[in-house]
């Protein structure tokens, strides 16, 4: 109140002197001044001649200071070097036009504007920055940012650097997928300090899922076996695995390890009464998975390593390898001739014919070929292989194609096709392309 008194007091004595002499002069200009946050501001005010007028500093209606007098209780104010402004800790608040003021009739004064800059500032949402969601479902995060000037706001998945997934304060993901989880940052910047990097995690939560490599595992007495189910959970699954649908549990000769999501059941020194179905079981909140995998001593299947372009016109040399620990018994092969010529385009009868085993080499891997002779010139033939150990006959072996050379004709492939499947087409196509080039190169 006294202050408000005085200011009254001084303000009367100005106006009584004010029409004297030439009158007071801006020796500074009114300008615009962009500050940033807690930066010390000062804002200038030089006048000549004031002679016993008066100087005020207002803020809109608010008197900062008169004379040298400190109006405003706020202590970061200051005059400095006669009746400059100085303003320390500078705060958003501080924004607005200051005005320096001569107190005489005609009101003369020098307007500054000021204009804080704000570093952005960011609250995320969820606050915790985990959200989790089932697959198929939706999930939205959220960075609301404030600051001077009104920051951006961008997103990313983290270590997928590719892509932007989009700008604005909120992320929305939908029909999630098993790929969506993962980290995710949102990165908000207004040019005013360092732009600030807020990271999520994205749960994606789903039943197992189990794959096996191999759903066929050879081994033979004395060996081992190694059975592989890769699992996929979120939350993580407990895997269980039985044999013969009764659980198993770990003992000298079997052990299960878990590495990442691949889980193993090894057999050391396989006994017969190890060989049989095993499956292994996943199971979570959201579900339950489960894959078979057998574990057998009868042959692998045959693998055929002849190319399928043979070298002469009416013989072949049909290569394959059989996988099996026991020696070999008894070899199996099925072959016939796909389409006789243009206008038959029937596949002949199959001949069976039984191959003698190989020599045991002691190797797990036996390798066999055959020739077959009486072949017809420029044909295609299709062959199937099956081997029998002392524990029984395997499981057939892919269809297998080949071609002899030459011919009274080509065959063209798109004759052909109505045949076969897509994907031996493909096959027959190449070898019957190779042909050609052949014949008549
Ligand atoms: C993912 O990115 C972060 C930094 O963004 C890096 O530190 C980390 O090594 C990356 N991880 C992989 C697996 O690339
Ligand atoms: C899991 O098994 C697969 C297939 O054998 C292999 O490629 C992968 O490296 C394994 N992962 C771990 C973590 O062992
Ligand atoms: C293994 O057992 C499962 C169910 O018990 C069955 O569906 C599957 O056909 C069996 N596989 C073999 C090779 O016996
Ligand atoms: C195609 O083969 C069939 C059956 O062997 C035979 O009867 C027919 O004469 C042949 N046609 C041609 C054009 O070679």
């Amino acid at each position: 109140m006294a202050s408000w008194l005085f200011i009254a007091a001084i303000f009367a004595a100005a106006n009584a002197q004010s029409n004297r002499n030439d009158g007071p002069r801006f020796l500074s200009r009114g300008h615009s001044f962009r500050t940033v946050v807690g930066d010390t501001l000062l804002l200038p005010c030089q006048v000549q001649n004031l002679g016993s007028l008066v100087l005020l500093w207002r803020r809109g209606p608010a008197v900062l200071t008169a004379a040298s007098l400190m109006v405003t209780r706020d202590e970061r104010f200051r005059l400095v070097d006669g009746y400059n402004l100085q303003i320390t800790d500078v705060g958003p608040q501080d924004a607005g036009d200051y005005v320096c003021q001569i107190s005489d009739r005609v009101a003369r004064d020098q307007v500054h504007t000021v204009e804080v800059l704000v570093p952005p500032s960011v609250r995320p949402s969820p606050e915790s920055r985990h959200a989790a969601a089932r697959r198929g479902g939706a999930a939205v995060l959220e960075c609301r940012a404030s600051g001077n000037p009104v920051p951006t706001v961008t997103w990313h998945k983290l270590n997928d650097t590719s892509t932007r997934l989009g700008e604005g304060p909120q992320l929305q993901l939908s029909r999630l997928e098993r790929q969506h989880s993962g980290r995710y940052a949102c990165t908000v910047d207004n040019g005013v300090g360092p732009a600030i990097v807020t990271e999520f995690q994205l749960q994606v939560l789903f039943p197992p899922e189990i794959t096996v490599e191999r759903s066929w595992v050879h081994t033979g007495e004395g060996f081992r076996a190694e059975l592989l189910c890769t699992v996929l959970a979120d939350p993580p699954s407990e895997v269980l695995w039985y044999q013969n649908s009764f659980p198993l549990s770990a003992s000298e000769r079997v052990t299960m390890s878990v590495r990442g999501n691949n889980h193993t059941l090894l057999i050391a020194n396989v006994q017969p009464e190890d060989f049989g179905n095993y499956t292994c079981v996943a199971d979570n909140s959201l579900g339950r998975a489960r894959q078979h995998v057998e574990v057998s001593g009868r042959p692998g299947p045959a693998r055929f390593t002849s190319p399928p372009l043979a070298r002469a016109p009416t013989s072949y040399t049909l290569a394959f390898a059989v996988d099996s620990y026991p020696p070999l018994d008894e070899l199996r092969l099925l072959y016939r001739q796909l389409a006789i010529n243009e206008s038959f385009q029937q596949p002949g009868r199959w001949h069976d014919v039984v191959i003698p085993a190989p020599e045991p080499t002691g190797s797990l891997t036996h390798r066999v070929s055959h020739e077959l002779k009486g072949l017809e010139p420029g044909a295609v033939y299709e062959a199937i292989v099956q081997a029998k150990n002392r524990y029984g006959w395997n499981e057939v072996s892919d269809i297998f194609q080949f071609h002899t050379l030459g011919g009274a004709h080509s065959v063209h492939a798109n004759e052909l096709s109505p045949m076969f499947s897509s994907a031996s087409q493909i096959r027959l196509t190449f070898s019957l392309l190779v042909c050609s080039l052949y014949a008549f190169g």
